[in-house]
């Protein structure tokens, strides 16, 4: 069974090996420890017998922002990461956020597909966005879900 438990600063080291194994480079414990010590964000980690997901938010003056959202290999096709996003909503509209964005890159097809299907709608394009090194730039989605419209029972309460 995976568990969802909001963390803090505590879990850095744990947040960035998860996030290590989706990203290249991942982020670092210590930049992590900086962004959960800023003022409304919260982190979600998904753990089965190993941790293995991990989502981190920002909800400040009535908009949420989901600053990045990963999930381990093995783990994928789990419905994890929807399960990450639907309780990370729940928090935000705990939080009194009334919407949440995301950016995400435009050849990011399993990200695309997965905030779609959680009623994201596309809102805006930030052309270049993504540095890939050699020069290379990709450009990023802008999504935007509005949370009074979604229904509560769709964002299940995370720990
Ligand atoms: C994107 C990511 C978070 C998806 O995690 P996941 O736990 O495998 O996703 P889920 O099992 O919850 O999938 C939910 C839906 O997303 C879509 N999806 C997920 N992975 C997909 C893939 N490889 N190809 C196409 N669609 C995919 C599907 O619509 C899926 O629903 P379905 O299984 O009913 O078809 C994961 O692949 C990941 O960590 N990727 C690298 C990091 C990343 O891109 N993060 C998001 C940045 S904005």
């Amino acid at each position: 069974m995976t568990r969802l438990s909001a963390v803090g600063p505590e879990a850095a080291d744990t947040l960035a090996a998860v996030h290590w194994q989706a990203f290249t480079p991942g982020w670092s414990a210590a930049e992590l420890t900086e962004l959960l010590d800023s003022p409304g964000v919260f982190a979600l980690l998904a753990q089965a017998e190993e941790p293995c997901g991990m989502i981190l938010c920002r909800a400040v003056a009535g908009e949420a922002e989901i600053l990045t959202l990963a999930v381990a290999p093995p783990a994928r096709r789990q419905d994890l990461a929807r399960d990450l996003d639907a309780a990370a909503a729940g928090l935000a509209r705990q939080a009194k956020a009334a919407e949440m964005f995301l950016e995400v890159a435009t050849d990011n097809i399993a990200a695309l597909r997965l905030y779609e299907q959680a009623g994201f709608q596309r809102a805006g394009l930030r052309r270049g966005y993504y540095d890939r090194g050699d020069g290379v730039r990709t450009d990023a989605v802008v999504m935007r879900l509005d949370l009074n419209t979604a229904g509560p029972a769709a964002y299940p309460k995370a720990d």
